[in-house]
């Protein structure tokens, strides 16, 4: 009987700990699944080297209410995720309003460890964090070890957590008197081999699979979709049409547009649509030769206690799960190394890998600046030698889950009502450090592109695919050209005053949302052609004309917009010309652009790349503002921050 045993329906998180004989405590708050990543990892290496009965949960699928009570003996850990200004993850909101209705004194008993994921390129860097650890204080809480930071946006989130986890691990090693062994693998699931074939009764990764409250799980490909379709349960979208944007050959931009008109999700000029992805031919039968996997296996996991969920529906088959849920062809964690030590088919194996995971500089130089993915870490290692050895299980509880992918919307609510585009330019190059030069490729921008060369068969004879995806999906789910998607809401909105001039700032694809913007624009002018419309600037960036997005389009909105709209345009790799960008663009509009932001209330949008190009922007707009008004760049700094929270200066980078 595959049924969880289920002690009680309780949500309170101390009675459940209590229940399941638990001794310790990880809890999560995540918006695009990271967090939630690194309190797993953490709690399986706690659980691995401690012998610990570790439970690890989200805190949006319990009630705090009695955490005072946990008993004396158990710390929590929290992990939290930081989004947008500053703010808590969707789920975590409640999480927020728990802490901040504590009083001083009510969380008096609770010893806990903290860890914030966020990105310094953000104004509000580890916000979220931030205010947790003052309300644990305020509450009377006691933090056991540093306050950790990660910095995606200094692109060392996995290194940040490495630190902060060994100083850590030590205090609690401490405090909780812990003895520490080479890592054991402790399952959350019992594994089942199960001998018959696949049958209706086996999930091939439908996304639309509904889980029933009786843990059964229904994923009936032909039924009708049922919504509300959000970022646990997407919508599978018909593709209506893509486009290759980039005229060069050597790369390429994919348009696509996903038709919602059969689902009831809304969306709203500026937010993101979310695709998710299934990983590529190639990669899937690397992944399963690596560790000597069988993709027709079926198998079922049985949690082994209440507090564990199903990682995706069960039973399946080893193919589909590799295919459809596991991240195979993302960077590969230093921790993910150290936790494949026991399982080394040799001794020299084993040493290696300690080796590899104990050095940072080595592990960086080895793995990581050679771009390469988990079955290439490991068949390097091993010269080419498999790795059965590695449990399938293992793999499955310790393998990042694939998450979807976000991209900027460059449709118009206004105009394009159900129907959303993107943009997005596909990554691919080929990886000089493998034997093969197998290529480095994004796994949904290159889904896109072998969705696109399929659709416009006149394309595809002119190239080669460097990575193939089965675009029929399980049973047949996908045919037609559609993909699940979902939509996230954002903040990156237009002033309700048409009035207001608008400085907007996207080189590359960071011109999606505006190309929104601007469509949302004409619109409106032929709804309503008494609108006034203040002056819309777009900077806009590209190498050349080759890679000019939308070229053939702007020229049309700029008739319909008049004198309102102007497009700037800088390229970088024109021949015989030095590089231009939109920052030395702004530069040389900057009397106008002064007057705009200090005497006409502009706002400003920057989309794009967050390292260079986002920080330069800011550059600019600083010594705009303290050229112009004659004040110190600190104090144009300043205006530039104040501005943010009214949604003058926004950003959609990343
Ligand atoms: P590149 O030729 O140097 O790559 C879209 O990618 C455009 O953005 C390209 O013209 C690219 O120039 C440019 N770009 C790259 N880095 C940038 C940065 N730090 N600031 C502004 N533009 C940048």
């Amino acid at each position: 009987d595959d049924a969880i045993k289920v002690n009680s329906d309780s949500r309170d998180v101390v009675q459940v700990l209590r229940e399941n004989n638990k001794n310790y405590l990880v809890l999560y708050g995540s918006q695009t699944g990271t967090a939630e990543d690194y309190a797993k990892k953490f709690g399986k290496e706690m659980a691995a080297k401690f012998s610990l009965n570790v439970m690890c949960a989200d805190v949006e699928n319990y009630d705090l209410e009695n955490l005072n009570d946990l008993p004396s003996n158990v710390i929590v850990s929290l992990f939290i995720s930081t989004y947008g200004e500053g703010d808590f993850p969707d789920g975590a909101i409640p999480f927020e309003d728990f802490l901040t209705a504590r009083e001083s004194g009510d969380l008096s008993n609770v010893k806990y460890t903290l860890f914030g994921l966020g990105n310094s390129t953000y104004e509000f860097f580890n916000g979220a964090a931030k205010r947790v650890e003052k309300y644990m204080n305020e509450a009377g809480a006691t933090r056991v070890g540093p306050f950790g930071e990660a910095d995606d946006g200094a692109g060392t989130t996995d290194e940040d957590f490495l630190t902060w986890k060994d100083s850590v691990m030590e205090e609690l090693k401490d405090q909780l008197g812990l003895d520490e062994h080479e890592q054991v693998f402790e399952p959350s699931f019992e594994y089942k081999q199960i001998s018959q074939g696949v049958s209706n009764e086996i999930s091939l990764g439908e996304p639309t699979a509904q889980y029933m409250p009786n843990n059964k799980i229904e994923f009936s490909p032909e039924g009708k979709q049922v919504g509300p379709f959000d970022a646990t349960h997407p919508y599978v979208a018909p593709i209506t049409a893509t486009r290759e944007l980039f005229s060069s050959g050597d790369r390429n931009c994919i348009h696509a547009e996903f038709d919602l008109s059969g689902s009831n999700i809304k969306y709203t000029t500026g937010d993101h649509l979310a695709i998710w992805p299934s990983n590529p031919d190639e990669k899937i039968a690397k992944f399963l030769e690596c560790f000597d996997l069988d993709a027709d296996t079926v198998f079922s996991l049985v949690p082994r206690d209440s507090t564990v969920k199903l990682p995706f529906p069960v039973p399946t088959t080893i193919g589909a799960a590799v295919r459809h849920y596991l991240e195979i062809t993302g960077p590969v964690s230093r921790q993910f190394i150290a936790s494949l030590v026991q399982f080394a088919p040799k001794e020299d194996l084993k040493v290696e890998l300690t080796e590899l995971s104990r050095d940072r500089d080595f592990f960086a130089k080895e793995v990581t600046v050679k771009y390469l993915d988990l079955a290439d870490a490991l068949l390097h290692i091993s010269h080419g030698a498999k790795w059965g050895s590695v449990p399938w299980n293992f793999l499955v509880e310790s393998v990042p889950r694939l998450q979807p992918r976000y991209y900027s919307i460059s449709s118009s609510s206004l105009t394009e009502k159900q129907v959303v585009h993107v943009t997005a330019v596909v990554e691919n190059f080929p990886n000089p450090s493998l034997d093969d030069h197998q290529p480095v490729t994004g796994v949904t921008t290159n889904l896109l592109r072998n969705l696109q060369l399929a659709q416009n068969k006149e394309d595809i004879q002119k190239t080669t695919l460097p990575v193939h995806f089965s675009l029929e999906g399980p049973r047949g789910l996908f045919k037609g050209y559609k993909l699940p998607v979902h939509v996230r809401r954002s903040t990156f909105r237009l002033p309700s005053n048409t009035n207001t001039p608008v400085i907007m700032i996207g080189p590359g694809t960071g011109v999606a949302p505006f190309r929104g913007f601007v469509r949302e624009r004409v619109k409106l002018l032929e709804k309503q052609p008494n609108t006034t419309l203040g002056k819309h600037l777009l900077f806009y960036g590209s190498r050349n004309t080759s890679d000019f997005l939308y070229q053939e389009e702007w020229p049309d909105y700029s008739k319909k917009l008049g004198d309102s709209f102007e497009m700037i345009v800088a390229h970088s790799r024109l021949e015989n010309k030095s590089k231009v960008y939109v920052q030395d663009k702004l530069i040389e509009r900057k009397d106008e652009i002064y007057d705009l932001v200090k005497n006409k209330g502009a706002f400003i949008y920057v989309c794009g790349d967050a390292k260079g190009m986002a920080q330069s922007v800011h550059a600019a707009f600083v010594k705009i503002l303290s050229e112009g008004s004659e004040i110190s760049t600190d104090d144009a700094t300043a205006i530039l921050k104040a501005m943010k929270p009214g949604g003058r200066y926004q950003e959609d980078v990343w």
